[in-house]
């Protein structure tokens, strides 16, 4: 499996995203102020890899403090969640995971716990959610593999893969858990314009696995579709409101569209971190504007005119209505997903 990101005894390792697939080199963050940093420049990325690097790094600031009681700690604490709760903004998985970091640190504070069990307590978390996301990206690959063609074309969008989870990915593990169960599969990956997490990241991990995979220009998928070459597209997601609207990467609401105009399903697939029932629909989701010379700038090269006027939002939402299904560990959501979502939740609490 691609060692996405890891806890060793000398800190947090992960694979350096930015250098992919033309280097394999590793970052080894050892205080939490640097995983803060891999965070923000997209060494690490992929809403449920960000959430278990956030809570890692609040394991790391919790063993590398120089304070003596949990009193003296409690401010460095906060501290650590605020720095890295201030990464990205977009992905609630960050906040979800920093967020259940909190409620184990408040539960021992108040029960009088020593710092020392504080420490081992939270390690012990931040390593239940890295083997709990990767088993729910194998149940979510289980549910959405028969949502896939026997044989035929998948459309995907950015990088929902092993690279942006703890292992196995969620869109790729969808299209991973169908390939094991026979599906003759070829992966269409959009390059996905500007940080090409397509191009470089999906392209690289599926021929990892030897799975036919073509990448595409963000502008080729309409045709394609037209062609009968897409027979399904799915993707990750960064946030999914109540009513269902799904945020992910920027471009995918695009192809979402082009997919119903072509008759072809659009799955989302995402684990149930994901999903932030307090944000009612996708319009209040918030939007992470990045620096524009990634627009600008093409491997060290300038591409566009001096001064000109640049937008670079990293993720778009996709309205509800144009969703097939969302694919979690629980099972598979459908329409109207604000009872689907509270109905699913009684169910598999
Ligand atoms: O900016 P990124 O690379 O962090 O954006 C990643 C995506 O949009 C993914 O599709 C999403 O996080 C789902 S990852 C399983």
């Amino acid at each position: 499996m691609i060692p996405t990101l890891e806890w060793t005894s000398d800190g947090v390792r992960f694979i350096d995203q930015t250098k992919l697939p033309l280097e394999e080199t590793y970052v080894l963050a050892t205080n939490y102020q640097q995983v803060a940093d891999v965070i923000v420049t997209m060494v690490v990325r992929g809403a449920p890899a960000i959430g278990v690097s956030a809570a890692m790094g609040v394991a790391l600031g919790a063993k590398s403090t120089t304070a003596l009681t949990t009193e003296e700690f409690t401010p460095e604490f906060d501290q650590i969640c605020t720095l890295l709760a201030a990464t990205r903004p977009t992905a609630v998985n960050l906040f979800w995971a920093i967020d259940r970091m909190k409620a184990i640190f408040t539960q021992l504070s108040s029960s009088g716990a020593t710092l020392h069990d504080i420490q081992q307590s939270l390690l012990a978390e931040a390593l239940k959610m890295y083997d709990q996301d990767i088993a729910d990206c194998k149940a979510i690959g289980a549910h959405g593999a028969h949502l896939m063609p026997d044989v035929g074309g998948v459309l995907t969008h950015c990088n929902a893969g092993a690279l942006a989870t703890c292992g196995y990915g969620t869109a790729l593990g969808v299209i991973r858990g169908a390939v094991e169960q026979g599906k003759q599969i070829h992966v269409f990956a959009d390059e996905t314009r500007p940080f090409l997490q397509g191009a470089r990241l999906t392209a690289w991990e599926l021929m990892a696995d030897n799975i036919p995979t073509t990448v595409l220009c963000d502008n080729m998928a309409a045709v394609l579709m037209r062609q009968g070459r897409i027979q399904a597209v799915v993707v990750g997601a960064d946030r999914i409101a109540a009513n269902g609207d799904a945020a992910n990467k920027i471009g995918t609401y695009s192809v979402a569209i082009l997919a119903r105009e072509h008759g072809i399903p659009f799955y989302i697939a995402a684990p149930w971190s994901t999903i932030d029932r307090a944000t009612a629909t996708g319009d209040l989701i918030p939007i992470e504007e990045r620096a524009s010379i990634e627009v600008t700038h093409h491997g060290g090269k300038q591409l566009t005119p001096h001064g000109v006027g640049i937008c670079n939002p990293a993720f778009d939402v996709t309205p509800a209505k144009y969703i097939t299904a969302i694919i979690t560990e629980r099972g598979i959501l459908r329409a109207p997903y604000s009872q689907s979502l509270q109905v699913m939740e009684l169910v598999t609490p």
